[in-house]
């Protein structure tokens, strides 16, 4: 059987690429968690043809899919730094998204000493679905690199802390419980990695469902959360920051350091009924790891 999938490039010529299956307006379901999600989000900053990708700055802050954090969060802690993000820190580089920690070690003021990036989805509906993307973190001790769910009220993590050796994730619900002064377990977890996250890409995935969390690294499922699980439309966000709070990012990071996203993919439903699937090209949904593996072949031929 011929399945004809119609590939939309939003930024054909350029090396972030936005993709949708015009041919899913039913869903995409996925065989393993048996959920039916009804948008898929895709953007790969692997160049078409794998030569080295060259986008310009100025481009990349003018796609529209994206936020580039441009704040300051001040110190928690007397010990620890503000985290300054600035959005230069977000760029793209070595064909994937690079976000980094900079350090200027001719500055004596904190606040201009370091800096942070972060970058996430402009969408703000993202209400339930499965989130993965292909990153590789930083050998550099001190720095936190995060891919989660964002609103106001809370949070949805996978965070990955170069001082930590051996490597390991960690996953939390915020807010979060504190038992007998730590972070509980329910919500929060960790799980070894088995392997050196600064040497490869690999994939940290958390699927939301409501009243439930599942957490996988490389398809493996590592922690599960079905305590205080978000309820509202949130964005995704990636961010690698260094404060030098002693308990959790130790730091601060003494170098730059960076962080390389290869690609991020979205299975979700969105707040907005409008989103809904209309069913009008395919009476079904379509199957996640075919379309996973469209994305693949398309995007390295
Ligand atoms: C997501 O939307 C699909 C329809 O595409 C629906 O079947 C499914 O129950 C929704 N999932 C959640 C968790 O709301
Ligand atoms: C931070 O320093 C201030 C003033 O030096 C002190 O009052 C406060 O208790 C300190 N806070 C912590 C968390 O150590
Ligand atoms: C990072 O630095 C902290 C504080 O100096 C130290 O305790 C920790 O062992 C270091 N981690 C690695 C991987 O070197
Ligand atoms: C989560 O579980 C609680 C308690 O069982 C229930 O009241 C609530 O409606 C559930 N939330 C969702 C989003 O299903
Ligand atoms: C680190 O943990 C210790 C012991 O729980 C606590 O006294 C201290 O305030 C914490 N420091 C920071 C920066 O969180
Ligand atoms: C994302 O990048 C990784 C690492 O290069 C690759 O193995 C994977 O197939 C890519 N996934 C998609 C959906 O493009």
């Amino acid at each position: 059987m011929l399945i004809l999938i119609i590939i939309v490039y939003t930024y054909s010529a350029l090396a972030a690429q936005m993709s949708t299956f015009t041919q899913c307006d039913c869903g995409y379901s996925d065989p393993t968690t048996l959920a039916t999600w009804s948008e898929m989000w895709h953007m790969n900053f692997e160049k078409n043809d794998g030569s080295t990708a060259t986008m310009q700055q100025q481009q990349l802050y003018s796609l529209k899919e994206l936020f580039f954090s441009n704040y300051i969060i001040d110190a928690k802690f007397n010990d620890s730094y503000p985290r300054v993000f600035r959005k230069e820190n977000v760029l793209v580089h070595d064909e994937s998204l690079e976000v980094r920690v900079t350090v200027d070690s001719s500055k004596s003021k904190p606040i201009d000493r370091i800096q942070c990036g972060g970058v996430g989805t402009n969408r703000q509906d993202f209400m339930y679905g499965s989130f993965r993307s292909y990153m590789r973190s930083t050998k550099v001790n001190g720095t936190v690199a995060g891919m989660f769910l964002y609103n106001s009220q809370g949070e949805i993590d996978i965070e990955l802390l170069s001082s930590v050796k051996p490597s390991q994730a960690y996953f939390a619900m915020h807010p979060g419980i504190v038992e007998n002064g730590k972070a509980s377990a329910l919500t929060h977890g960790n799980s070894m990695l088995g392997f050196e996250p600064a040497d490869d890409y690999h994939e940290y995935r958390f699927d939301w469902f409501p009243n439930l969390t599942i957490f996988y690294v490389d398809g493996v499922e590592s922690y599960r959360i079905t305590t205080n699980v978000l309820d509202l439309p949130s964005r995704v966000m990636f961010n690698h920051w260094t404060d030098g709070n002693a308990n959790f990012s130790q730091g601060p990071a003494k170098e730059n350091a960076n962080i390389n996203i290869k690609n991020m993919t979205f299975f979700f439903n969105s707040s907005d009924i409008s989103n809904s699937p209309a069913c009008l090209n395919s009476k079904t949904a379509c199957d996640i790891q075919s379309k996973l593996t469209m994305v693949v072949r398309l995007s390295n031929s």
